[in-house]
């Protein structure tokens, strides 16, 4: 009896620093699942053992450009992957998103597989699995093999392709009986609007007025040919999945972007339309060839020849290539309409786009986003995340959607009271739930990031983490913030909703 009294204290002054939840995990349907997500750069750390290769973020961070150091330690989770999962064990997880590093693998992009890679992957997944959390796995996170970009120029080239296709099919074989979720792109949009657009992230393509302290690069037309390639090396892995594979292991296949829920900063008819259009560039730029098997028409009208065309293969590949869509999804954005630069020769159709807006979001200036919090770049604004899902509804005919990130960002170091986190996941898991209930399809969730990791630009300055990690400590000591008791409390409460 004493036991229950202890566990009622608890539960009881849990529920008095965190305030009494509206609803709670009983209230998602069993099947949904809720888990926490980090990629493998960003945790793994050990970028030069057993034969790991050298990826596109590892010559980036050692170049000096980024402030935030390299991810050669990273949070160690190669060495630490058991502590972590025990600590996601304790926290309740149902599931874990996490990315293979393609270079760890096969080190040189293409050809032999190295087989510590393939250790430290099965180990990982079996330890989730043997401890009931299930492994959501991302195929490429950003950082593919530097040999591939010396090679050939990554995925400016259609070579990419047939070597992702390759090393997919590796994953599948070797993991596919134990993981039942594959991603095959994580954010593909704002990978190329960064890499080939902007050039803030590797491999730092650009071209002036556009980029910053660009070198190389065109910036009118390099990123709609990576998407292109992307897209197809997305489908064409897909296929393989669908043909090869999913008969015998039962999985799912799909691509992740980068949603902002999109607004008009007023009600004239141009904001409006400019919204939409930047919904479109931004969004519709991956989901609509997904869905419908083209470019959207404000694309082709405004971009003309600099975008590719779908043959019919092509559409026919990449249409319906997908079992769900991933979304990340942090903040919503108010556009004003800028048309008046709609003929400039690079940015013409950019002025007023999210995909501006979206290296905005890099540069950590984005001022269009409403209640802007000076300290950082995302606003609490739920109910974005509705809208965000009824869109789908409405434009996409409700695929199966995994938030794949949702998440709030503070300064390394900062309490570990971190209240406005929990504040955060509470208000966006709600709307999630009011989503639900309006009939999104809507199939999981993932708080990011379940560590304070290596943030891809910011290093160890900013964190997302459930958990602290202090990185002056020689051993990287994880701590639970107040969020992840939050969250822990959420997925392990039964009805304690009202
Ligand atoms: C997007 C990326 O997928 C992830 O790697 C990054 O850490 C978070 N968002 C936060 O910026």
């Amino acid at each position: 009896l004493s036991y229950f009294f202890l566990f009622l204290l608890i539960n009881i002054s849990v529920v008095e620093v965190l305030g009494v939840d509206k609803f709670s995990r009983d209230d998602f349907p069993p099947d949904f699942v809720f888990g926490s997500g980090t990629s493998a750069y960003q945790v793994e750390g050990a970028a030069n053992e057993d034969g790991r290769g050298p990826s596109i973020w590892d010559s980036f961070s050692h170049s000096g450009k980024m402030h935030g150091g390299s991810g050669d330690i990273a949070c160690d989770q190669y060495h630490k992957y058991k502590d972590d999962v025990q600590l996601m064990v304790d926290t309740g997880l149902e599931a874990y998103r996490f990315s293979i590093s393609w270079s760890r693998l096969i080190p040189n992009g293409r050809g032999p597989v190295n087989p510590k890679g393939l250790q430290y992957y099965n180990n990982l997944i079996n330890e989730l699995s043997s401890n009931g959390i299930q492994p959501h796995v991302t195929l490429h996170h950003s950082d593919f093999p530097q040999a591939l970009e010396d090679k050939y120029g990554g995925w400016l080239s259609r070579e990419m392709v047939k070597d992702f296709t390759a090393y997919a099919d590796v994953c599948f074989r070797n993991f596919g009986d134990r993981v039942l979720h594959w991603t095959t792109m994580n954010e593909a949009n704002v990978f190329v609007i960064a890499g080939y657009e902007s050039g803030v992230t590797p491999p730092e393509h650009c071209s002036p007025p556009f980029g910053i302290n660009c070198t190389r690069g065109n910036s009118s037309t390099e990123p709609y040919l990576a998407t292109h390639h992307i897209l197809l090396a997305h489908a064409s892995a897909a296929r393989l999945y669908k043909e090869k594979y999913q008969d015998q292991q039962h999985g799912f296949i799909g691509i992740n972007l980068l949603a902002f829920w999109i607004l008009p900063l007023t009600n004239k008819t141009e904001d409006v339309i400019a919204a939409q259009r930047a919904m479109d560039f931004l969004i519709g730029w991956y989901a609509y060839p997904l869905v419908y098997g083209d470019y959207p028409d404000v694309m082709k009208k405004n971009l003309g020849s600099r975008l590719p065309a779908f043959t019919n293969f092509e559409s026919n590949l990449v249409k319906g290539s997908f079992d769900f869509l991933g979304l990340n999804y942090y903040a919503m954005l108010y556009i004003k309409d800028d048309s008046s630069k709609l003929n400039m020769e690079v940015r013409d159709f950019n002025a007023d786009m999210a995909i501006e807006l979206t290296v905005a979001y890099y540069l950590s200036y984005c001022a269009a986003i409403p209640n802007d919090i000076s300290a950082n770049k995302f606003s609490t604004a739920p109910w974005g995340l509705q809208e965000l899902l009824e869109y789908f509804k409405q434009a996409y005919g409700n695929p199966p959607i995994y938030i794949h990130e949702n998440g709030h960002q503070t300064p390394h170091n900062s309490s570990l009271e971190d209240e406005p986190r929990v504040n955060y996941l509470h208000g966006h898991i709600g709307a999630l739930l009011d989503a639900l209930r309006n009939g999104s399809n809507t199939r999981g969730y993932f708080q990011w990031s379940f560590l304070d990791l290596f943030e891809l630009l910011d290093g160890f300055e900013s964190s997302f983490g459930l958990y602290y990690v202090d990185v002056d400590d020689p051993d990287l000591k994880r701590q639970p913030k107040l969020s992840a008791q939050w969250f822990s409390h959420f997925l392990k409460t039964k009805g304690a909703g009202s």
